[in-house]
């Protein structure tokens, strides 16, 4: 493998295929590609390759989901991931990391994760990359990209003039700016007359104001299993309070969902119907205290804070069916407005992107331009939380691979 780390001033002749992102998607991408014996060079601007494979996963990469199905992915075309999921599935890539020898485990709910940590994915990765004798030219920007008839795409690089037939966009979305994130494939698909779907950060942490805040503030670090919705939508998984506002799998999976100024619904206790359970305690305990009684089947300082928050004290016998219908209110069907999210800096994905409807679901190509490519997050497919969004990298990368 060719790895330009500095920055050579060479004239780079020609490329069968140019990978701008030297990411999830588009190593993906370059590696299928290479194995057609196409002459592939992937350029990157960040120092080291697939930065975000490395945080992943609280740093052992949850590199898919053994139940990946196009009903875990978020796009205005929902049937577009389709194709690609279904070519190159879930079983395919962990018959690839099986290979390389890497130890894995689910963690719950078919999170596959690697035992040790996410390097090792980078690893195989650009192991296979060194097989098929690919160029990776990292620390490396693209300044001006022309389209030319004849030959496909002139590229002016910080490493030269670039030609080349095919040319791959794997640029990622906005999320974590920090390690290299950038808006440049929607200004390239712009640039080509691709519609951009809206974007705004998905599976990130929800803010909120006032008296939520407060709560939050002095209840951070606990967490409980929740149940999230937002209109029909549910997920029940964990929550965790933060200084910030609220976190956890269930809030990061609602937030890919939430629109501005609606409130979500939590349900703080999934399994337990509390309005019932009140009624039943009244009639076994009438002497206990409503506090104690909360505290049973929540964490303690929640519960506490629950009831001091709203007065809700003394015998339960004393206290009224509305009062328990009260209690349980706030404890089953909590409405909260967020007032916004934590943004880029801490969303997982980029929800939105490039318009499905002018892509090929079999290819990835555009339908626009002859020989142009989009793949893995700079598309409008966004997975949930869960090993989806690296699936997604991992098919769409291989459908463009076995074209370009
Ligand atoms: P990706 O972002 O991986 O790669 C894009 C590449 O393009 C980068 O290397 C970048 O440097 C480069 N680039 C950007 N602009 C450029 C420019 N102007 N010029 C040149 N190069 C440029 N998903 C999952 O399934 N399981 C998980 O465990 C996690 N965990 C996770 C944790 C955290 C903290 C984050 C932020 C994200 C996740 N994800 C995840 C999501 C997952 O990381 C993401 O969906 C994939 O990395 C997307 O792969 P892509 O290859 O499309 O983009």
């Amino acid at each position: 493998m060719h790895w330009i780390i500095t920055l050579p001033r060479v004239n780079y002749e020609n490329f069968d295929v140019v990978i701008i992102g030297a990411g999830a998607a588009g190593l993906m991408c370059a590696i299928e590609a290479g194995k057609r014996g196409r002459s592939v060079l992937v350029i990157d601007h960040a120092k080291k390759p697939a930065e975000k494979i490395r945080i992943s996963g609280g740093g052992r990469c949850n590199f898919t989901n053994i139940h990946a199905s196009p009903e875990n992915f978020l796009s205005q075309n929902p049937h577009f991931c389709k194709s690609a999921l279904k070519r190159y599935t879930q079983f395919d890539f962990i018959a690839m990391v099986e290979r390389h020898g890497i130890p894995y485990h689910e963690k719950k709910l078919g999170q596959l994760f690697c035992d040790n940590r996410a390097q090792d994915i980078i690893d195989m990765l650009l192991r296979e990359c060194a097989e098929n004798d690919l160029t990776i030219a990292m620390e490396t920007s693209v300044s001006k990209i022309q389209k030319q008839d004849d030959i496909g795409f002139a590229l002016q690089t910080s490493i030269g003039d670039i030609i080349c037939q095919s040319l791959v966009v794997a640029c990622g979305g906005l999320s974590i700016p920090k390690i290299g994130a950038t808006g440049f494939g929607y200004n390239i698909a712009r640039q080509f007359g691709h519609n951009i779907v809206d974007t705004r950060p998905a599976l990130v942490p929800l803010t909120f104001n006032d008296d939520v805040l407060e709560m939050c503030k002095s209840l951070s670090g606990l967490s409980v299993e929740a149940s999230i919705g937002y209109n029909s939508t549910h997920f029940a998984e964990g929550l965790l309070f933060t200084h910030r506002g609220l976190s956890g799998p269930s809030i990061l999976q609602i937030s890919s969902y939430w629109q501005d100024n609606s409130p979500i619904m939590v349900n703080l206790t999934p399994q337990v119907q509390i309005f019932d359970y009140l009624k039943a305690c009244k009639i076994t305990y009438p002497k206990q205290d409503i506090q104690n009684i909360i505290s049973d089947i929540l964490p303690k300082r929640l519960a506490h804070h629950i009831c001091d928050y709203n007065g809700f004290s003394g015998r339960i016998a004393d206290l009224p069916h509305d009062v328990l219908s009260e209690i349980a209110a706030h404890i089953n069907q909590w409405a909260i407005v967020p007032n916004g999210t934590e943004g880029y800096r801490t969303a997982e994905v980029t929800l939105g992107g490039v318009d499905t409807d002018e892509l090929s679901s079999k290819t990835m190509e555009s339908t626009i331009v002859n020989g142009l490519y989009f793949i893995g997050e700079v598309v409008d497919v966004t997975g949930h939380l869960g090993g989806f969004n690296f699936q997604w990298a991992w098919s769409s990368g291989w459908a463009a691979g076995q074209v370009v």
